[in-house]
């Protein structure tokens, strides 16, 4: 979509690790990858539905491994890279930092610090742990990439939503830098920023009181399918691209922001003092 960057080798096929792949836009990833040729390494901090992912993808004829990994614990992420190491025949070329989890409902103040403990540990640390670990040796090789699921969050600011928005900036600021910093190097990275995508977040998360009711609706009336989203990245990272903003209302709140920004703040707040209750 934006800037673009070709590998400057030939590449060996997929060989991809897929954080958070037991459920909604991970699993998809997972699918998706091995349906075009991929293996996988399917990791979840819940082991019996990244085994599930796995399974349904050797039963569909492809290569897949399930291993636990808690993204948010720098150990766990390193094993992670071992066990890729020791269970794919060919060296990782594609990293997808994509578990996470959704927290909103409270203003700040109002919203406990486990809830911001909790939030920046899996969706910024957990990014930060698989670029930490696995950007050295996607450099040393030369080919390959890095995709970070990040979210409109990252950039939108919309009420409510403190730990959620701040984690997913911080996923994308890493995605700009990282892709300054492998520039030339054959290193691909991609940062997703979606607005709705229909998947298990909300039965997952932390999303209370009437943030919740109002996430449901409006995520059953223009939540897309995960399948989608997920096509969209797959053939946007082989470009080279680093955003994805795969839906119009994500691409409208990128444009927004950024060539009238004191109108998009002063209209979210507008939305927040006299909207959201009409809204909800
Ligand atoms: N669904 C949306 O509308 C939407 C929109 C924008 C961005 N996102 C992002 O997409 C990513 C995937 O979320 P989803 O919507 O598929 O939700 P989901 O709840 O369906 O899937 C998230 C997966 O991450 C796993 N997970 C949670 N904590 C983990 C941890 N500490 N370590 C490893 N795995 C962990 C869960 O077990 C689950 O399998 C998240 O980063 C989310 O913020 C989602």
């Amino acid at each position: 979509m934006f800037g673009s960057r070709l590998p400057q080798k030939p590449e060996p096929p997929v060989s991809a690790v897929v954080t958070g792949a037991g459920s909604g836009i991970g699993r998809a990833f997972a699918l998706e990858i091995a349906r075009r040729g991929g293996a996988v390494l399917c990791s979840d901090i819940n082991e019996a539905s990244a085994r599930a992912t796995a399974d349904d993808i050797r039963a569909s004829g492809g290569e897949a491994h399930a291993v636990v990994c808690d993204v948010s614990k720098l150990s766990a992420v390193q094993k992670l890279a071992r066990d890729a190491e020791a269970l794919l025949a060919e060296p990782v070329s594609l990293v997808v930092n994509n578990a996470g989890v959704g927290v909103g409902g409270m203003p700040v103040g109002e919203t406990t610090m486990a809830d911001w403990k909790w939030t920046l540990g899996i969706n910024l640390w957990g990014v930060i742990h698989g670029c930490h670990v696995f950007a050295p040796k996607l450099r040393e090789q030369g080919y390959g990439g890095i995709i970070n699921v990040a979210s409109t969050a990252s950039y939108s600011a919309a009420p409510l939503m403190g730990p959620y928005n701040v984690s997913k900036a911080g996923a994308l600021a890493l995605s700009e830098t990282l892709s300054a910093e492998l520039a030339g190097t054959g290193v691909r990275v991609t940062a997703l920023c979606p607005t709705l995508v229909k998947t298990n977040i909300g039965a997952n998360g932390r999303i209370t009181g009437d943030t919740s009711k109002l996430f449901h609706r409006l995520m059953d009336r223009f939540g897309v399918s995960p399948d989608r989203v997920v096509r969209m990245t797959l053939d946007a990272h082989r470009r080279g691209d680093l955003y994805v903003m795969p839906q119009f209302d994500a691409r409208l709140i990128w444009r927004t922001k950024r060539f009238v920004p004191r109108s998009y703040a002063m209209g979210v707040g507008l939305v927040n003092r006299f909207g959201l209750r009409r809204i909800h």
